[in-house]
């Protein structure tokens, strides 16, 4: 019997590529989605990748009446994968109540029903935020958490602590997944980053930038104590990190997880610059990038990357792709998004 696993924000960038590493493995899949920062369309594109149509449920979480419909009509949901969540770091220091309401309030309520109807795990996207501004790098799972450094930081950080405390005494198990920073699209081109709101984080910029949506782009403080000044991130392909809770689900559902709740760090290890990052597109796309050189953005950790150790060890994790891959698959996909614009 085929498992039956509800993906919360499966519309959006991760939730949506993560739908496609799922049907590729046998689950069968439901998705939930209200569309504050997505739409269906992504449906359209897992269609025409794997051939599915995904039953679908446009239902705000924060709602837990309406989210217990899904639950009646399809009463054999073995796992969960919860995506929904709004993101963005900058808009959450300006409306932190819109964050802790929504990214908490949908948490809390897909937690008691995954209770009340007996789910097997509970698969929590977390995000190497929690660390805070760390002073030291790779990170581990165990590396203390910093302040939060804004409220959508903080909504993972009780997000976490609320999974763990609430799921300690039943038969729901956990894992925590903190990614690094995700990008790329799926090597189709028919499947990427769609968001309603404008994109602030540095790949869909660079790609927005190429393609002529934005005149030009800055590259937030070249004065950092790093090899070329500019910040360090671990970027991970969104096919690789799709890949890992799809091996999260497979270990809990073979029962090899012996406690309540677990947490991984998803990265690939590998700390790049944004000079290196700008290089590798311009290198893998033959653009050439307008950007300038300007300020600090206020909030940002100068270097930051990870560990994975533990993913690989434990769940088999491994990623295929790396930055030139991801340069490539964002690059291709925003052509291809502009082009039916
Ligand atoms: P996304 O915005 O593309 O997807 C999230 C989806 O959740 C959207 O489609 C949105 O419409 C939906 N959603 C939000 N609130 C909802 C609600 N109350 N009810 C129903 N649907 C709701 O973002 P993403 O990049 O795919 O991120 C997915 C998850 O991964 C989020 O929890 C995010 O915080 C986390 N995460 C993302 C990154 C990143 O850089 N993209 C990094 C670390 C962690
Ligand atoms: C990467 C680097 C910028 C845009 C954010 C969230 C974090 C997590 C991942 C969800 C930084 C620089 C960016 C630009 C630039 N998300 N940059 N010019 O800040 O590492 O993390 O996404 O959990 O919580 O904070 O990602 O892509 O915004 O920035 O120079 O126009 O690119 O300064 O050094 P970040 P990012």
């Amino acid at each position: 019997m085929k498992k039956k696993v509800l993906v919360t924000g499966g519309t959006g960038y991760i939730g949506s590529h993560a739908i496609i590493d799922l049907l590729e493995n046998g689950y069968d899949v439901v998705c939930v989605d209200n569309g504050i920062n997505s739409d269906p369309s992504s449906l359209e594109a897992i269609k025409k990748i794997t051939g599915v149509s995904v039953p679908f449920y446009c239902i705000d979480l924060c709602d837990r009446q309406e989210s217990e419909k899904i639950f009646l009509e399809h009463t054999d949901i073995d796992g969960i994968i919860h995506f929904a969540a709004l993101k963005a770091v900058g808009e959450s220091v300006e409306k932190p109540i819109l964050y802790f309401r929504n990214n908490l309030e949908s948490l809390i309520n897909i937690l008691d029903l995954s209770i009340k109807y007996d789910v097997k795990a509970f698969i929590f996207s977390s995000s190497c935020t929690v660390y805070g501004d760390v002073s030291q790098s790779p990170v581990d799972e165990n590396t203390p958490w910093q302040d939060a450094a804004s409220p959508y930081g903080r909504t993972k950080q009780i997000g976490e602590q609320i999974i763990t405390d609430s799921l300690k005494h039943t038969k729901v198990k956990s894992i925590l997944l903190r990614y690094f920073n995700p990008a790329g699209a799926h090597p189709s081109a028919l499947l990427g980053e769609s968001p309603v709101n404008p994109p602030q984080n540095l790949v869909p910029v660079i790609t927005e930038t190429a393609i002529g949506k934005r005149n030009q782009m800055t590259v937030y403080g070249t004065d950092y104590p790093t090899r070329d000044g500019s910040c360090i991130r671990d970027y991970i392909h969104v096919c690789d990190l799709a890949h890992a809770h799809t091996l999260c689900l497979k270990h809990i559902f073979l029962d090899k997880q012996s406690q309540q709740s677990d947490t991984f760090n998803v990265g690939i290890g590998n700390g790049l610059s944004v000079l290196e990052i700008i290089d590798a597109f311009e290198k893998q796309t033959g653009q050439v990038l307008n950007y300038t050189k300007g300020a600090r953005r206020p909030g940002d950790v100068m270097a930051i990357y990870s560990d994975y150790t533990k993913a690989k060890k434990i769940l088999g994790w491994q990623p295929k792709y790396d930055v030139n891959d991801i340069m490539r698959t964002a690059w291709e996909w925003e052509k291809h998004r502009s082009k039916s614009m």
